[in-house]
């Protein structure tokens, strides 16, 4: 990177934003790709929001990612959205096409593209997704989208479970979509394919801590967890013991970042296959 030459400049605004990871994902994307960008991270209150997009205005931020806790209020100053960010009515990349901000939400499609990598089918497949919140909504939705035949959205509060099935249903009426509580009382284990974690069960501090306990399901089911750090959760250790295929969120994390990066800079750079593989072996080095 030549520090004496214009560089494009990308961040993260968030509160917090000290222990994010996307300062490692996206530095070490543009050093494997020579491009002469930094991306840095802004802890910005709520009250500063307004301010602070004036700013980026200004000083030609090329693109940003959103944390919490301001996803959902970035919308009020966006000047226009894709399709998937207007269904999930959160944002997490915004682009900033010559003072227009542009968002979008890349957390359902960076799910997505892991699945790719890792060579899982879900077309026709039975789905249990643990969570109802923005996590739960944003990659049940990119499912739906993916032909997934059956979900059911399991919830420790159930009300949301509900609500959260429903407004699948009114989407993607042709798939069947049910909802539980966390002791699963009401789903046949037996018929899952893939389980999903979107619940914040099993991240620091609560580390000890499965959403479901690991019993009666079939020997091929495939876990995933969206947590990546730890990189081994309880419930992720629960089903290697059980001999089933896990995976961890580390993926679902780089490969959003290389769809913000397909978004701010197009398709050509993003190798998602060479560029993953690389960032993820970077990465690795900073998460237990
Ligand atoms: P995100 O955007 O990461 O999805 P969120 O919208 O706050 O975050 O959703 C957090 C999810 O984790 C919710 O499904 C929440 O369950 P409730 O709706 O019952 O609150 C779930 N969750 C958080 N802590 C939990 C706990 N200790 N046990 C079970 N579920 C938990």
């Amino acid at each position: 990177m030549d520090i004496m030459k214009n560089k494009d400049i990308y961040c993260l605004i968030g509160d917090p934003v000290s222990k994010s990871l996307s300062p490692v994902i996206h530095n070490n994307y543009f050093k494997l790709l020579g491009k002469n960008s930094i991306y840095f991270t802004f802890n910005i209150k709520d009250k500063e929001l307004d301010i602070i997009l004036k700013s980026f205005k200004i000083l030609d931020i090329k693109g940003f990612n959103v944390t919490i806790p301001h996803k959902i209020r970035i919308l009020d100053y966006l000047d226009e959205m894709s399709e998937e960010a207007e269904i999930l009515r959160a944002v997490n990349t915004v682009k900033n096409q010559k003072g227009r901000l542009i968002g979008y939400n890349t957390d359902g499609i960076g799910f997505i593209k892991s699945l790719e990598l890792e060579e899982i089918q879900i077309k026709d497949k039975n789905i249990l997704i643990l969570g109802a919140g923005g996590a739960a909504y944003a990659i049940s939705i990119s499912l739906a989208k993916e032909g997934v035949s059956k979900m059911t959205i399991a919830n420790r509060t159930i009300s949301k479970a509900i609500s959260l099935s429903e407004r699948i249903t009114r989407l993607f009426p042709e798939i069947d979509v049910q909802y539980d509580g966390l002791k699963l009382e009401n789903t046949n284990r037996e018929k899952v394919d893939l389980v999903i974690n979107c619940t914040a069960v099993g991240m620091y501090p609560n580390i000890d801590e499965s959403p479901i306990e690991m019993e009666g399901f079939s020997k091929d089911l495939i876990v995933y967890d969206i947590v990546y750090k730890p990189r081994k959760t309880k419930l992720l250790q629960l089903a290697e013991s059980k001999g089933h295929h896990t995976i961890n969120g580390i993926s679902m994390l780089i490969n959003q970042a290389l769809c913000s990066q397909e978004i701010w800079n197009g398709k050509k750079d993003c190798n998602f296959v060479q560029n993953y593989t690389k960032i993820r072996r970077i990465l690795e080095e900073h998460v237990e």
